[in-house]
């Protein structure tokens, strides 16, 4: 094989022989013309050499991007172009698919994992066997693997699990969602996968909306300042980079806003529903998060499920296309949501050909397909052949995918990194959620009209009683998105500390605590309590499953109420996606504290509650009184809430 060094070599020798032989004119000429032969030779072999095996100018990292990504793709057929495009389930990404369609990209859906409760080892190696897989291709262009991490690495067992969004949002603090999203990355780094579908930058106009709870706020302003988790997934952009996608290092992973654009705006709250509202309301509700998103060097986009006055968003080129990449100069990719193109037909997949074409002519450039993957290739094949999708559309696509994958170092780094194994659920990243969840409370009612306030609770409170569906249960305060997709009840999922051995153990020694799920009112009378602390709300969910019109305190949660705070001093503790209707009860309840979701550190609870730590949050949705008021946000003409977005009373640490 020639190489560079040999071709140098043969250079160096011909020029040598051409000194030796200066002497004869005639000969001159003739070497003259040997010379060039010869040159003219190596240069030959030298190219195929460099086809053959060695230099490959789009694996060199010194190159700069555009030519790995012009070199590259110069060398690229349309099957590999088409596979690039294309995202697979787990379950069906077998080694010989991703060789054989040449697959540019695997996720794991929502409770899609190796196997149950996988170490961060067996997540490691199952990436590893796929990602061998796609190097073993000709051009062997890495896979990146994806995986929706909305609240810590939330599919995986023993991951520390942060409190969801709307619970950041009533923390305010930027620099908080920033350490989350550094200690997010590395955990997702910990089990082997690039790259996360987090944040969800949803503007949550409507509490009815079941992923109200994936939204850091109702107000535009909360979710931008709350952008920062971005730079903490992904690490800071140098000046040269803002703007552009950017992922510091194996120690972080590409990130992806979701669900491009208006997804928390639709009718009555309706999961993938309509969002009615004007090109200016758009822009001043819904995109504002983008405009942070992109300039914080955003690695993709998720294009949202709903439709935008009766338009699907997946179909819409004016918003992907026109606006999104020509305007705001989106460079990363712009990734479909599963199934995302079937469901621009009603009903879902009903002409998936046309899917395809409406969808990747928006601009849409990865496909979260994520089962039918073979009837995708074929037909988005046939539609380029035909010359419906031109070539250009196809290579503006992959150019963005290989654009991110460069960025990022996948093709120098491409398989886990075993030193990282350990940051999964490590108690730094423990102790930053606990930090978060006493963050996140918000106490909205402090003692009864005319009374002293009740929290903080003093340590040494006697007997106290702990009741209530969310006292002991770590999958109630997780939430959906934690180990399954919808999320689980009860203590077995995964570890973490409940609420109620937060309370216990921070209380002083002399102190009795008594827990009672549910308890009967003679129990309640005849037990002598100091104080109750009952933690009642919503059972987890996500999407679609809780979209919900009534918004009541789930059953037994207001007879708990009822019982406990009719007979002891009582705070009541909500672990809800939302505001609840909460204003038949609150007279009878001394303290009030909506917890939202805070995941597996049930101690930051305790830790307020008992006055290690003050309240601070604030409101970052509006509590309205009843359901028939909503949608209402703050600013609105009719608006009249029993707590105001914003409000949020404080205390100080009594220790
Ligand atoms: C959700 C997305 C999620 C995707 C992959 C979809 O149903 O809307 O938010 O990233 O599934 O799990
Ligand atoms: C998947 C989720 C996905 C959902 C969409 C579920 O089966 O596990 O990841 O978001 O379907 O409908």
């Amino acid at each position: 094989m020639i190489t560079h060094d040999h071709f140098s070599l043969l250079k160096k020798s011909s020029y040598f022989y051409l000194k030796k032989e200066r002497s004869s004119l005639v000969a001159m000429g003739h070497i003259w013309r040997c010379a060039h032969l010869l040159l003219y030779c190596c240069l030959l072999l030298s190219t195929v050499g460099v086809q053959g095996s060695g230099y490959l100018k789009y694996k060199d990292p010194k190159q700069p991007l555009n030519t790995r990504i012009d070199d590259l793709l110069s060398r690229m057929s349309l099957a590999e172009k088409i596979g690039q495009m294309s995202q697979i389930e787990r379950s069906v990404a077998t080694p010989d698919v991703i060789k054989n369609d040449y697959i540019g990209s695997v996720l794991s859906g929502g409770g899609s994992v190796p196997a149950p409760q996988a170490t961060a080892q067996e997540w490691a190696s199952m990436v590893t066997e796929m990602q061998k897989a796609a190097l073993s291709t000709p051009l062997g262009i890495p896979i990146i693997y994806g995986i929706d991490a909305v609240h810590g690495h939330g599919n995986v067992y023993k991951a520390t699990i942060f409190p969801h969004n709307v619970g950041l949002g009533a923390t305010r603090d930027p620099e908080l969602a920033k350490k989350i999203g550094s200690a997010v990355a590395l955990e997702v780094r910990a089990t082997g996968i690039p790259y996360i579908f987090a944040p969800c930058v949803a503007v949550c106009r409507d509490p009815r909306w079941g992923r109200c709870y994936e939204s850091f706020s109702e107000d535009p302003k909360v979710v931008q300042m709350m952008t920062q988790i971005i730079p903490g997934f992904q690490g800071e952009a140098p000046p040269s980079s803002r703007g552009r996608p950017y992922v510091a290092g194996t120690r972080n992973v590409a990130a992806c806003a979701k669900h491009y654009v208006g997804d928390g705006g639709t009718n009555k709250g309706i999961n993938e529903n309509n969002t009615i509202i004007d090109f200016h309301g758009l822009l001043k509700i819904h995109m504002p998060p983008y405009y942070n998103a992109v300039i914080n060097s955003v690695s993709t986009i998720m294009v949202s499920y709903t439709s935008w006055n009766g338009v699907k968003m997946h179909a819409n080129h004016f918003l992907v296309t026109d606006f999104l990449k020509n305007k705001l100069k989106f460079r990363g990719f712009v990734i479909s949501d599963w199934q995302g193109l079937d469901r621009i037909t009603s009903p879902a997949g009903s002409d998936y050909h046309l899917s395809i074409k409406l969808g990747v002519l928006a601009g849409i450039d990865m496909i979260m397909i994520p089962f039918n993957y073979t009837d995708f290739i074929g037909n988005l094949t046939s539609l380029v052949h035909d010359n419906t999708i031109p070539m250009s559309r196809i290579d503006d696509a992959v150019r963005r995918i290989l654009r991110v994958k460069f960025t990022m170092g996948l093709f120098e780094n491409p398989l886990p990194d075993p030193s990282l194994a350990g940051e999964l659920g490590k108690q730094e990243h423990r102790d930053l959620a606990r930090e978060a969840v006493r963050k996140s409370l918000v106490l909205l009612k402090n003692g009864k009209y005319g009374e002293k306030p009740v929290l903080p609770l003093p340590k040494k409170c006697g007997k106290i009683l702990v009741a209530g569906s969310h006292a002991d249960n770590l999958g109630n305060q997780c939430g959906g998105w934690t180990i399954t997709w919808q999320g689980l009840q009860g203590n077995n999922l995964t570890a973490g500390t409940t609420i109620l051995e937060g309370i216990k153990s921070t209380v002083d020694g002399s102190a009795q605590v008594v827990y009672s799920e549910e308890p009967s009112p003679d129990f309640v009378q005849k037990g002598v309590f100091n104080y109750a602390i009952v933690v009642v709300g919503e059972p987890p969910y996500s999407e679609t499953q809780g979209d919900n019109l009534n918004l009541t305190i789930p059953a037994p949660g207001p007879s708990v109420i009822e019982t406990v705070c009719s007979n002891v001093k009582c705070i009541v503790v909500l672990i809800s996606g939302r505001p609840l209707v909460i204003e038949p009860y609150i007279n009878k309840i001394d303290a009030f504290v909506a917890a939202w979701l805070p995941g597996t550190e049930g101690k930051g609870v305790a830790d307020v509650l008992f006055g290690d730590y003050g309240f601070t949050g604030k409101l970052s949705r509006t509590w309205f009184k009843s359901v028939d008021q909503l949608p209402m946000n703050v600013g609105d003409p009719h608006y009249d809430p029993l707590f105001p977005f914003g409000f949020g009373l404080e205390t100080h640490p009594s220790y």
